[in-house]
């Protein structure tokens, strides 16, 4: 059976969409923030992400066949038919997604059987809070458990950012994935992208919540830019590593490193490894400024890492700058700074509790009042990992 869309249009409810009476997993896969250190996961760098209230729900079922499979996004009224002995690349990204964790999982030689999978979001696409990351780590996460095949939670994780590598084709880093994944409620990971070392850090943020404004904007030079961010990095680090050959990573250079090859690298090497410095710095000193409650000095670190991201690293966008910009003049936000890959998605922002009603209600006009689009607020608190309930007794999530 080829690859099949059914449709857009019918929309299908969860009874009548399972055929079988067979016990069914549920799943429960979040977003994921980051608070600081962008860019800097395939760069074998720092970040400090979580996982987020917001998720993507899932209830797959055994379907009787060796190998006919369908997907349904009640999200999105769309379904997916395949056939498991035959995955293709798909020219939509959606299905890529999915298409690709089959992939990875046959790649490593888990047998798989038909199954049937209704799937929920909460996630906004194309916000920058990974909504990816969660549908392929929550389906791998349903799959491990339907099927018995014994995956950690590492694996997951690893399996997941070579489906979006190798099917999506967006060579992005593992912390997504990781923070998806491997988050604990109400904590922070300081993630070592190089070891793989977590800390998990109290989210204590006293006073102030963390809200996300969606600028509801989503470039389309954003894939294509963050592959060619990947590569920048990459050839001026081989340039680097051409003159001093004990340097393995970017991890390896200090400023100083940098600066003695400032001639050889082009003026963007240059500027994209000496943000990806900077920023690693950032994180750390963030950790201890966490740690030691003074939230208005990390709010500074996630301003300066904005202005790194839009000078240094180019991935910004204006209408990211002006929300960061219009946070500047409140003294009850901390912090604030374009999340994720960037060219468009959230800001996270550092603010007062108190002050968030009003606050959201003065952005938002003045952002319509400047590009006349609608943005939207989202509180978010941090959130546990993935999520996994079995057995034909588990009520169904929300
Ligand atoms: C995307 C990628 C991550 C990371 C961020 C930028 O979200 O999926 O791996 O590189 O961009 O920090």
């Amino acid at each position: 059976m080829p690859i099949k869309n059914i449709n857009f249009t019918e929309k299908i409810s969860i009874d009548e969409f399972f055929k079988t009476d067979n016990p069914g997993v549920f799943v429960e896969s979040p977003g994921r923030i980051n608070l600081i250190g962008e860019h800097t996961d395939y760069n074998h760098g720092f970040v400090m992400p979580t996982a987020i209230d917001k998720k993507i729900y899932f209830e797959i079922r055994k379907n009787d066949t060796p190998t006919a499979c369908s997907i349904y996004s009640e999200t999105f009224n769309y379904r997916l038919n395949f056939d498991l002995k035959i995955i293709e690349k798909s020219s939509s990204t959606w299905e890529n997604y999915i298409l690709g964790v089959i992939n990875e999982l046959q790649k490593r030689g888990k047998k798989l059987e038909g199954f049937d999978c209704y799937i929920k979001s909460e996630l906004p696409i194309g916000a920058g809070i990974s909504s990816s990351a969660a549908l392929e780590c929550g389906l791998a996460a349903s799959l491990n458990k339907l099927f018995e095949l014994n995956l950690s939670k590492q694996e997951i994780v690893n399996l997941s950012q070579a489906a979006e590598n190798n099917f999506v084709g967006s060579q992005c880093g593992i912390m997504d994935q990781y923070a998806s994944v491997m988050s604990k409620k109400d904590h922070l990971i300081l993630l070592d992208c190089l070891s793989l070392e977590a800390e998990f850090i109290p989210a204590n943020f006293k006073s102030c919540k963390i809200l996300l404004i969606n600028s509801k904007v989503s470039h389309s030079i954003a894939d294509s830019e963050y592959n060619t961010r990947r590569k920048e990095c990459e050839s001026g680090l081989k340039i680097i590593q051409d003159q001093y050959e004990e340097v393995q990573t970017l991890r390896d250079v200090t400023l100083e490193l940098l600066d003695s090859c400032k001639s050889q690298l082009s003026e963007k090497q240059y500027n994209r490894i000496l943000y990806v410095l900077q920023e690693n710095k950032r994180v750390l000193a963030a950790t201890d400024l966490l740690k030691s409650s003074e939230l208005h000095a990390f709010g500074k670190l996630m301003y300066q890492s904005h202005y790194g991201l839009r000078d240094l690293y180019e991935v910004s966008c204006k209408e990211l700058d002006f929300l960061v910009e219009f946070s500047e003049e409140k003294d009850f936000i901390y912090g604030s700074r374009m999340m994720g890959g960037g060219f468009g998605g959230c800001t996270i922002n550092l603010i007062e509790e108190a002050h968030i009603a009003d606050f959201s209600a003065e952005v938002k006009v003045a952002y319509q009042k400047e590009f006349n689009i609608i943005s939207e607020m989202i509180t978010v608190v941090p959130g546990e990992g993935t999520l996994v309930k079995g057995g034909a007794l588990v009520k169904r999530g929300k």
